[in-house]
């Protein structure tokens, strides 16, 4: 019997983290209905227009909304002086269905004025309970891979994400989420001052960087973003730990990454 509940519990637990508690509106929508419906009904005949059931939860459909809400996101980062302030326009902007499904706002964390600044993707559900940014699996990975190059968050780097909230189910932020949220982004390196940037997986590096460039072409040598503010800033791509963790052989080429930033380090004057 307690093996039985058991088992039940980890079923719950696996639907939830693949976003099965993840309802769209507050009524259910026959989709059936809606295709089968004819694309334009003759205009005396069509009925007034239900009000359209309210969305609750996260959906990317949902980012048809973002050009005005990314207005709002550049006029509230731009606004904020320091990074208490950008936490706080952070929290306060309801431009995205992302905050309505996560728990805690994750931001960063480390030493805000040490020149180095990582920056990863999104959080996951143990930074989502925890409020902190790479606390999970993937970020003690992520701990003992730049303490292997003498570099910890305690001391040498500060660290934060694409995506302050974390997308249901721990899927792949879209597009429009990272376009949204990169006015925040830009402002928080701009605060930091950091002299050298990492991005963290293909999202960081795609979101700051652009192009057409995947991770394993874009990781390896050293880019140039530019920072409203700041200027442009170097920038190395290198490969998530999410990724290591499921492909240890490429641990290697993520060591060569280590190894770049390391010698950019010690050739750094003062
Ligand atoms: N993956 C990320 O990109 N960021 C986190 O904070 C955790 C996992």
């Amino acid at each position: 019997m307690e093996q039985d509940k058991s088992a039940l519990a980890a079923a719950l637990a696996l639907q939830c983290d693949w976003g099965a508690d993840e309802a769209l509106m507050e009524s259910p929508a026959d989709r059936l209905a809606v295709r089968d419906a004819p694309a334009r009904a003759p205009e005396a005949a069509r009925p007034e227009p239900e009000p359209a059931p309210r969305p609750i939860r996260a959906a990317p459909v949902a980012l048809a909304a973002a050009p005005p809400a990314l207005a709002r996101a550049q006029a509230l980062a731009e606004s904020a002086p320091d990074l208490a302030a950008l936490k706080a326009a952070i929290a306060a902007f309801d431009g995205s269905p992302l905050k309505e499904t996560a728990t805690n706002l994750v931001f960063g964390e480390g030493v805000a004025d040490s020149g180095l600044m990582l920056i990863g993707e999104a959080p996951g559900a143990d930074e989502d309970r925890a409020g902190r940014p790479f606390v999970g699996a993937s970020g003690q990975l992520l701990d003992r891979m730049f303490a292997s190059v003498g570099l910890s968050r305690e001391s040498n780097f500060y660290i934060t994400n694409i995506l302050p909230w974390r997308p249901p189910g721990n899927r792949t932020p879209t597009d429009a989420e990272v376009a949204l949220f990169l006015p925040f982004l830009r402002r928080q390196v701009a605060l930091v001052r950091p002299k050298r940037l990492v991005l963290v997986g293909g999202v960081a590096a795609k979101g700051l960087i652009g192009g057409k460039e995947g991770i394993t072409r874009l990781r390896g040598r050293w880019h140039e973003v530019e920072i409203p503010g700041l200027g442009r800033i170097p920038a190395l791509p290198t490969l998530h730990p999410v990724y290591l963790l499921r492909s240890p052989a490429s641990k290697r080429d993520a060591w060569a990454d280590l190894l770049l930033l390391r010698r950019a380090l010690d050739q750094a004057p003062g």
